[in-house]
């Protein structure tokens, strides 16, 4: 029996994990699946709840539980309290409590949604790429960091950008592994003509790649990928970066898709235990609406399957009952062309839950 805990967290957050929760139960009831699964609180919610963003209580269960669920946090009721106490440091704390330094951010373009990619239909058809982002160290983690005051009265303020060995060479692997299962393609995108952490990444990672004499590996500085992916992003396959450069890199990648309420990602650590949650954030604006697109969270849920209950069988149902709802024609708002009638999060949901019911092997 598998154990899930879901953070729904704030904004649109309870909404899209609670019809990606009827998508777990539905495979549950159908017989396919064994799991209980619990709520917890990430977040402003846990913030007003227990003054902190993540506790140690919540910790304890996430690292007890064979995979978590988030949802999104922030708002703005939270954005001007002190920064060890914002709802984004729950998110970072518990990518480092549970050592999860694999990041997979994949950007894939379903053919129904080609018209709302920012980018010409042709140079973005049949796109599908991964990022793997290395989510627990470089400039997030680094020490010092800080906002002092220096001789002259006048603050700075300053971080460090340090990846050791050790922390390319597992990203390196992971990056590797997964461009196994696919083109076995992979470009390391770093600044090694200015940064020498970089200097030590791109070392590692050709030195890796040793043990993979099948992976096609090569580098690319950040200035020139962040061009190239909106220039001919279908000459990627899988990028693997640090932690800062996958931030940015992997917001343009997603937006090249046309809807980042499409978007699912895994982090992962060595014991391919996981947390999986949408890209997009909280989205206070549409929160309670009724409104917000819960297919990213959905499509989480099927990575989950895929990654840690090592299910691909019941990912692919997840998938195909994602695709025949976009087939049927169903747009929430953020994906709805000029001429479509946007659905509910709601009505998205149970669309995909009857197809899953349906579809059973
Ligand atoms: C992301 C987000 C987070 C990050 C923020 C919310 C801390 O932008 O997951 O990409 O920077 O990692
Ligand atoms: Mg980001």
């Amino acid at each position: 029996m598998h154990k899930i805990l879901i953070l729904p967290g704030d904004g649109i957050g309870p909404e899209v994990t609670a019809e990606a929760r009827r998508v777990l139960e539905t495979l549950v009831d159908g017989g396919d699946l064994d799991l209980s699964i619990e709520e917890g609180e990430i977040g402003g919610v846990s913030i007003e709840a227990n003054g902190v963003p993540l506790t140690d209580e919540t910790i304890d269960r996430a690292r007890g539980a064979d995979a978590v669920l988030l949802g999104a946090v922030g708002g703005p009721k939270w954005e001007s309290i002190e920064r060890d106490l914002r709802p984004e440091r729950g998110l970072l704390r518990i990518r480092a409590a549970l050592g999860l330094f694999s990041n997979l951010r994949p950007a894939i373009l379903f053919p129904q949604l080609a018209a709302a990619s920012s980018l010409r239909p042709e140079l973005v058809a049949g796109l599908d790429i991964v990022i793997v982002r290395e989510l627990t160290g470089g400039i997030y983690f680094g020490q010092p960091r800080g906002i002092d005051t220096g001789e002259h009265g006048e603050r700075r303020g300053y971080n460090t950008l340090v990846y050791s060995e050790d922390e390319v060479r597992r990203i390196a692997r992971s990056a590797f592994d997964v461009a196994m299962q696919r083109s076995r393609r992979v470009t390391s995108v770093d600044k090694a003509n200015v940064l020498e952490s970089s200097e030590l990444w791109r070392e590692i990672v050709t030195e890796t790649a040793r043990d993979y004499p099948e992976i096609e590996l090569s580098h690319m500085y950040v200035d020139n990928a962040a061009m190239q992916l909106v220039r001919a992003p279908k000459q990627f396959d899988v990028i693997v970066t640090g932690n800062l450069f996958g931030d940015i890199l992997s917001d343009a990648a997603a937006m090249l898709t046309g809807s980042i309420g499409m978007l699912p990602s895994a982090s992962l650590n060595a014991e391919a235990r996981g947390l999986y949650e949408p890209i997009h954030g909280s989205a206070p604006d549409i929160a309670g609406q009724d409104r917000a697109n819960p297919l990213a969270t959905v499509l989480s849920v099927s990575m989950m399957l895929r990654y840690t209950l090592d299910r691909a069988d019941l990912a692919e149902r997840v998938d195909d009952a994602v695709f025949a709802a976009l087939d049927r024609g169903l747009r929430t708002a953020d994906i709805a062309g000029p001429g479509d009638a946007a659905v509910g999060t709601r009505a998205m949901g149970d669309a995909v839950v009857k197809r899953l019911a349906t579809n059973g092997g």
